[in-house]
């Protein structure tokens, strides 16, 4: 089911119910054609909520090449902690050659994030998006102003699925980072070791530093970019809504 008119109703129907329920709708609708979106950071309680429901489902990750090897530990201790499969879709070689050779290994605090996210997220993700009708992604509310309208169900207007249009299911939307946090401490959750330092918003290495106290999480990433931006091509819909 991909029509806008009937994902809206039921962005509206599953609003105020709990992440595990919106969780196990995308699911039992789409089973191993939906897939988890898996940052290495706390969005973890996805796959944990995930593997409660005990239903099938998949789980891939980005491997730009610049994340913190904290990360990477991360992503293989989940995999073993859940005996799950994690795909890993990495960047195409030549593309991150060329831009390399051309502007070197720093060339986003000079032009931006845009290019770079654009050749080791955006096409990676799309090759992945390509085998699935529907994805589950992290993102919530309260992390960003260009976050604050994120439906817990949409169609989504970026990518393309299997065949045609995607779903894309924000399971968390509504819950804060309090709560996120809560579910990891009472659950017993594995999380990246990072946080223990600082760190909020996890993304690569070179784009993100720990944020001191009241300091918003976004603040941590991109910190040489206006927040209005800081959107690095995954959810490019919520800047452009
Ligand atoms: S980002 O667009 O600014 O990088 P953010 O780090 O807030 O995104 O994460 C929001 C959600 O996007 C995550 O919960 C996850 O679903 C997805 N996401 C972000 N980075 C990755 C990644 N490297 N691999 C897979 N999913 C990711
Ligand atoms: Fe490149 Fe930084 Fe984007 Fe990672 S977050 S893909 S290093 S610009």
């Amino acid at each position: 089911m991909v029509d806008g008119e009937e994902l809206a109703a039921l962005a509206t129907e599953l609003e105020l119910r709990a992440p595990s329920t919106i969780l196990q709708e995308a699911l039992t609708r789409f089973g191993e054609t939906c897939a988890i979106s898996f940052s290495g950071a706390e969005d973890v309680v996805l796959i944990d909520m995930a593997v409660e429901l005990d239903l099938p489902f998949r789980v891939f990750t980005l491997d730009t090449g610049r994340l913190h090897p904290e990360t990477m530990r991360f992503i293989e201790r989940v995999r073993e902690h859940y005996g799950i499969a994690i795909d890993v879709w990495s960047p195409e070689g030549d593309a991150v050659r060329e831009l390399v050779s051309e502007k070197g290994l720093f060339s986003f605090y000079r032009d931006g994030h845009g290019e770079c996210c654009a050749l080791r997220k955006v096409a990676p993700l799309r090759r992945a998006l390509a085998g699935y009708r529907a994805w589950i992604t992290g993102q919530r509310r309260d992390q960003s102003p260009t976050r604050t309208d994120v439906p817990v169900v949409q169609l989504d207007s970026t990518f393309r699925g299997l065949d045609g249009p995607l779903v894309k299911f924000n399971p968390l939307a509504a819950w804060s980072s309090h709560k996120v946090w809560g579910y990891i401490r009472t659950n017993d959750v594995p999380y990246n070791e990072l946080h223990d330092r600082g760190f909020v918003s996890i993304g690569c290495e070179p784009c993100t530093r720990a944020v001191g106290p009241g300091q918003h999480e976004r603040e941590g990433r991109w910190w040489w970019e206006e927040s209005t931006k800081k959107e690095c091509g995954l959810h490019i819909g919520n800047r452009e809504s």
